[in-house]
């Protein structure tokens, strides 16, 4: 069974359809990844899936049950970490999270014991007593994700985890979510960080104006997308038009991205070579994710 599903869900901000009949089907224990580009309706979905924010159109069911008729009790088994950090500056790093352990009616001697292990998860415990000001970005972001465990959820969604935070800190966030799932919690990740995306989701969904475009494993969208590797072209401002219009009237796929072109193409250099008059820059490579992520995302965004 899904843990969560949806069926046709659409919000809609007057003229604006910024999530647009989304069909999901996410299976307990896995990890899936929501990847889309600014504005895509990344945190709008996340937002319906949590109830934080009611759909226009459409259905969430998470563990089988409709969520705006148990909204509750299916909240009380979800973990949430926000994209926009919402910690209380008022309170220590200890009193934000009793305060929040009391939404899950947590009693007190277990809402501590419960606090002081998601904190020293995120190697936070030396922190307790800090108050939130003190704190540093990556703190603040490793605090929401500690919080996000605080009611054990059977389901976590997290918008942008690994925002802000250092190489070392990322490391132990992608362990800890990694770790998450022998414990059989299923992880709803929402992120802009195509490393991450390929290395802890077991399905990702690209999402581009309100719609998903395509779901499958990060392997399998490589290997659909970008089997024949990459060659990125770097251009001078002259020469890049021409090298455009022989590329599509050859048929090539391509992406354009800032001064370089990457083309989706087994050919040989010297073929690629003979499309301008002008010498060009060639590195040939495997292609990953996030070029997958352009193919399907940024055309459209040219047009
Ligand atoms: N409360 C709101 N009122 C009106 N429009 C909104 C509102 N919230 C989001 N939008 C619009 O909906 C679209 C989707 O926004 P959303 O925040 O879901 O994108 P996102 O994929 O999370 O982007 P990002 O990667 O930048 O976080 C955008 O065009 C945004 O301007
Ligand atoms: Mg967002």
């Amino acid at each position: 069974m899904a843990i969560v599903k949806t069926e046709g869900l659409t919000k809609k901000y007057r003229d604006l359809v910024a999530v647009d009949h989304v069909n999901l089907e996410i299976e307990e224990g896995e990890c899936f990844g929501l990847l889309g580009p600014n504005g895509a309706g990344k945190t709008t979905l996340i937002r319906m899936l949590i109830a934080a924010s009611p759909p226009t159109e459409g259905h969430v069911w998470i563990l089988g049950k409709d969520l705006q008729k148990h909204a509750r009790e299916i909240k009380a088994v979800i973990g949430v970490v926000p994209q926009m950090d919402n910690l209380d500056p008022d309170l220590s790093v200890l009193q934000n999270l009793l305060a929040f352990a009391r939404y899950f009616d947590i009693p007190r001697k277990e809402a501590h014991r419960r606090s002081l292990e998601v904190l020293t998860l995120f190697e936070l415990q030396n922190r307790m007593s800090s108050q939130i000001r003190e704190l540093s970005g990556g703190m603040r972001r490793r605090l929401l994700l500690a919080r996000g465990l605080l009611n054990q959820p059977k389901v976590i969604v997290l918008d942008e985890p690994s925002i802000g935070l250092d190489p070392q800190a990322r490391y132990l966030v992608w362990q800890k979510l990694t770790e998450l799932k022998s414990q059989g919690v299923t992880r709803l990740l929402c992120t802009q960080n195509m490393d991450e995306a390929a290395l802890l989701c077991d399905r990702v969904a690209i999402m581009h104006l309100g719609k998903i475009l395509n779901i499958d494993t990060p392997q399998k969208l490589v290997e659909r997308y970008g089997d024949s590797g990459v060659v990125e072209i770097e251009v001078d401002p002259a020469s890049r038009a021409g090298l455009i219009r022989q590329l599509k009237e050859r048929g090539y796929e391509y992406t354009e991205i800032a001064n370089h072109v990457h083309v989706f193409t087994a050919d040989s250099d010297a073929a690629l070579q003979g499309l301008v008059t002008s010498p060009l820059r060639l590195r040939r490579r495997q292609a990953t994710l996030e070029d997958i992520f352009f193919r399907l995302t940024g055309r459209s965004l040219l047009e």
